[in-house]
C-alpha cells in the first residue's frame, strides 16, 4: 500500500466516475474495478496485513470508510439508473389503447380434410373402426388377394405405377388393399373404413389427377345381406348430401372382389335445374374368394364392401368444376372454402 494514497482524493475521483456512469454495465465495471476480486479496494485491504499495527489501524479505518462510502454511492447510482431506465421504457413503449384492433385471422380446415372428418364421424357413429394402410403395396394385396385375374386390365402398366427397381411392388391403385390387410390381422365380426391416397397413371385434367383419395368400407358379420348394403349406403348418401329424400339407385356392375357388384348413383339436380343420375361409389357383397384368401369361412360370414372417390364426392357436394382447385393452395380459395374447426 502506498502510504501517500489520499483516501479523500481517491473517493472523490471514483464518486465523479460514478456520477458520469450512464448505464448498468459501466456501473458494474466500476464495481469490479473497486470491489471485485482484484479490485483496487480489495487489494488495498489485503495489503493492510503488511503494515505495522498502528499504521494498519489508521489506514484500515480510512480504507473501510472509503469502501463504505463508495459502496453506498454505487447502490445509489444503481437506483437512479434503474429509475431512468424505467422512465425511458414507459416513454417509448406507450400503448395507445384507442387504436383499432388488428383484424383477427385464424386458420381454417381445408374443405377436403373436413369432408373426410365428417364422413369418418358418420361411420364411426355406426360402429365402424378407422384403419390405415400403406401406399406402397405389393401385387398380392393390390390384386391377387382381391381376386383379380392375371389378365385384368388394371394390372397393366397403363393404369398402375409399378416401382422401377422393385419387381412386384407398386403404388396402390385403390384402398381395397386395406380389406386384405385387416382380414389378415383381425377376425370378423368387423366394420372398418379406411381413407387414403391412391395412384393411377391418369392424365391431369379438370376431373382427374394421378393421385386421388378413396374411402374404403368393409362390413363382415354373420347374417349380413344385400339389404344391409343398400340401407347403409342409401342412408350415407342422404346424410352426406343433406337431403333425406335424395333418390339413390343401385346399378349392376363388376368388381373382381365383390359378387354381386353395384355402382351407386344419385339423382342430382344441377344449377340449371336439370336432373341427372350420377355415379358416386362402387359396392358389392364380398366375394367368397377374397374371404378364402384370408382363411375366413365364407359359409359362416358374409359382408359388403364399398369404395368412394372422395374428390368426386366433394366436387359434387360443393359444386366444384376443377379437381385441381383442391390441391392448388390458392389462399383466396382456401379462405372461401375453408371450414371452421
Ligand atoms: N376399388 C374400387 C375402385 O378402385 C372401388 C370399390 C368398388 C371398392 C367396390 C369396393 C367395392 O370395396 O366393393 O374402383
Amino acid at each position: 500500500m502506498t502510504e501517500t494514497l489520499d483516501f479523500q482524493i481517491f473517493t472523490q475521483t471514483w464518486k465523479i466516475a460514478l456520477q458520469d456512469c450512464a448505464d448498468a454495465q459501466s456501473l458494474e465495471d466500476i464495481r469490479l474495478q473497486l470491489l471485485g476480486k482484484t479490485g483496487l479496494i480489495t487489494l488495498q485491504l489485503k495489503e493492510l496485513g503488511k503494515l505495522s499495527p498502528d499504521l494498519r489501524r489508521e489506514q484500515g479505518a480510512l480504507l473501510n470508510a472509503a469502501r463504505d462510502e463508495l459502496t453506498q454511492c454505487l447502490a445509489n447510482r444503481k437506483v437512479v439508473l434503474e429509475q431512468q431506465g424505467l422512465a425511458e421504457r414507459l416513454r417509448s413503449e406507450t400503448l395507445d389503447v384507442t387504436l383499432p384492433a388488428r383484424p383477427h385471422k385464424s386458420g381454417k380446415i381445408h374443405l377436403f380434410t373436413k369432408v373426410i372428418q365428417d364422413i369418418h364421424t358418420y361411420f364411426c357413429d355406426l360402429g365402424f373402426q378407422t384403419i390405415e394402410g400403406p401406399e406402397v403395396e405389393d401385387e398380392h394385396h393390390n390384386f391377387d388377394a382381391l381376386n383379380f385375374q392375371s389378365h385384368h386390365p388394371a394390372r397393366h402398366e397403363h393404369d398402375t405405377f409399378y416401382l422401377k427397381d422393385m419387381p412386384g411392388w407398386l403404388l396402390r391403385t385403390h384402398t381395397s388393399t386395406t380389406q386384405i390387410r385387416t382380414l389378415k390381422l383381425q377376425q370378423p365380426p368387423l366394420r372398418i373404413i379406411s381413407t387414403g391416397r391412391v395412384y393411377r397413371s391418369d392424365d391431369l385434367d379438370a376431373t382427374h389427377t394421378p393421385m386421388f383419395h378413396q374411402l374404403e368400407g368393409l362390413v363382415l358379420e354373420p347374417g349380413i345381406h344385400i339389404g344391409h348394403l343398400k340401407g347403409c349406403l342409401t342412408d350415407f348418401c342422404r346424410h352426406f348430401f343433406n337431403n333425406k329424400d335424395l333418390q339413390v339407385r343401385f346399378r349392376p356392375s363388376f368388381f373382381p372382389f365383390t359378387e354381386p357388384s353395384m355402382e351407386v348413383d344419385i339423382l342430382y339436380t344441377n344449377t340449371k335445374g336439370e336432373k341427372k343420375w350420377l355415379e358416386v361409389l362402387g359396392s358389392g357383397m364380398v366375394h367368397p374368394n377374397v374371404l378364402r384368401h384370408c382363411s375366413i369361412d365364407a359359409e359362416v360370414v358374409q359382408g359388403f364392401a364399398f369404395g368412394i372417390g372422395v374428390e368426386r364426392l366433394v366436387m359434387l357436394k360443393y359444386g366444384l368444376t376443377d379437381i385441381r382447385q383442391l390441391y392448388h393452395s390458392d389462399q383466396r380459395w382456401l379462405d372461401h372454402y375453408g371450414q371452421g374447426c
